[in-house]
């Protein structure tokens, strides 16, 4: 295998040794469509670290791109900026292997570690704005907590102006190039904005204020080198603005339409406001949740200046895809939007009724009581909901 797996140089004392996933298609609801990968790190400092590791079943892979530069037995001291599996799944195992002097998290890493891997093995808890010596270089740490778990942590390496920053700053893509600038910059847009939205959203006030806390740190960067996905040496100021935009959520004439139908009501109802909206001067996405996938209804909410949510009702609530959908969007928390809710139903209609209660607990500004169509919508009823849509238009023009 070490003749296969290579590591691929940052600098002259710096590689990235970690692991491809071409084949992963979901991370926990999220649809991966293009993979992604495993970003581990080797420092050549007078102390070898490594930085973070891999999930499980890429263990080979990892070691033999750390052989393919030093002897893994060699690496002195290892940093988890993140505890979670796809990280640290071959932590211990690695432990075992080499031995390593020294492995650090931070304070809440040690704990989280020890939570999921009940080990004995002791973890050194780094501080924030703490550093550690590698001999001729050294490490800073930044907490960075709930950015996504309690436990992360960025490390920066000033000698080589790299930042090293767990999940931060890292899409779910698989390629064989490892660098921002050698990747089609919209790719690179759709997935780093995909990722922001289906992992980081819920956390976004604290996005605004770690990238704040960053520009004010003076640290400087060559390299941003994230846990997943290609690692930033061209675009790296592009990469921070994005963040902050994405973190403010600042609307647009932008509405998403969501809908479940049974036999197409719903979704002559969902036309005509879309319908609406465009004719009003707002874009309108139109997605039906038999077509669409969540975590691309999140890409689209992320800069949307409105949601709205159909479905028929089918024994007395809304369909599961709507459901399912409504579910995963009010835990990622989306902010700043305006909303309604729309349906047909047969003889009772409580569909639309349910999604509105739902979209009030997400804080979604209603712009109107839920509409609702019986059975098949008249041209009455598809007058309304064109009507919604420009109403729709209208508020966000105000905003
Ligand atoms: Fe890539 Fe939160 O783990």
């Amino acid at each position: 295998m070490a003749d296969i797996y290579k590591a691929v140089k940052l600098t002259d004392k710096v590689y990235w040794v970690g692991a491809i996933d071409w084949t992963i298609r979901d991370f926990h609801g999220y649809t991966t469509h293009r993979g992604s990968t495993y970003n581990a790190y080797l420092i050549l400092a007078d102390k070898i670290t490594l930085v973070d590791t891999v999930k499980a079943p890429f263990r080979e892979e990892l070691i033999s791109r750390i052989a393919s530069v030093v002897d893994p037995g060699d690496i002195e001291i290892i940093v988890s900026n993140h505890s979670e599996m796809d990280h640290t799944g071959c932590l211990y195992e690695l432990i075992d292997l080499i031995q390593p002097e020294q492995v650090v998290a931070s304070t809440m890493g040690t704990k989280t570690l020890g939570d999921i891997y009940h080990r004995d093995r002791t973890i050194t808890p780094v501080k924030d704005g703490g550093e550690l010596s590698l001999g001729n270089m050294r490490l800073r740490f930044m907490e960075t907590r709930m950015l996504h778990w309690p436990d992360s942590m960025f490390s920066y390496l000033p000698e080589e102006e790299i930042l090293f920053s767990h999940d931060a700053f890292g899409m779910h893509l698989a390629t064989a190039e490892r660098f921002d600038d050698e990747i089609d910059p919209a790719i690179l847009d759709y997935e780093g904005a995909t990722y922001f939205a289906n992992i980081i959203l819920p956390y976004a006030p604290l996005v605004t204020k770690l990238v704040n806390r960053v520009a004010s740190s003076g640290m400087t960067f060559k390299f941003i080198a994230p846990d997943h996905g290609p690692i930033w040496r061209r675009d790296i100021p592009g990469v921070i603005a994005n963040y902050s935009r994405w973190a403010a959520q600042k609307p647009t004439m932008k509405s998403v339409v969501v809908y479940g139908t049974m036999w197409h009501s719903t979704e002559r109802m969902a036309r005509a406001i879309c319908e609406g909206l465009a004719a009003a001067g707002a874009a309108a996405k139109c997605m039906s949740m038999e077509v669409f996938h969540r975590s691309d209804v999140v890409y689209e909410v992320l800069d949307a200046g409105a949601l709205i949510v159909g479905s028929s009702t089918l024994n007395n609530n809304m369909l599961p895809q709507v459901a399912d959908v409504l579910t995963y969007l009010k835990g990622l928390r989306p902010a700043n939007l305006l909303g309604a809710s729309f349906g047909s139903y047969g003889w009772s209609g409580e569909a639309a009724v349910h999604i509105a209660d739902i979209l009030k607990e997400m804080k979604v500004s209603p712009v109107a009581e839920p509409l609702k169509a019986q059975h098949v919508p008249t041209r009455e009823d598809l007058r309304k909901c064109y009507a919604l849509g420009e109403e729709i238009a209208r508020k966000l023009g105000e905003k």
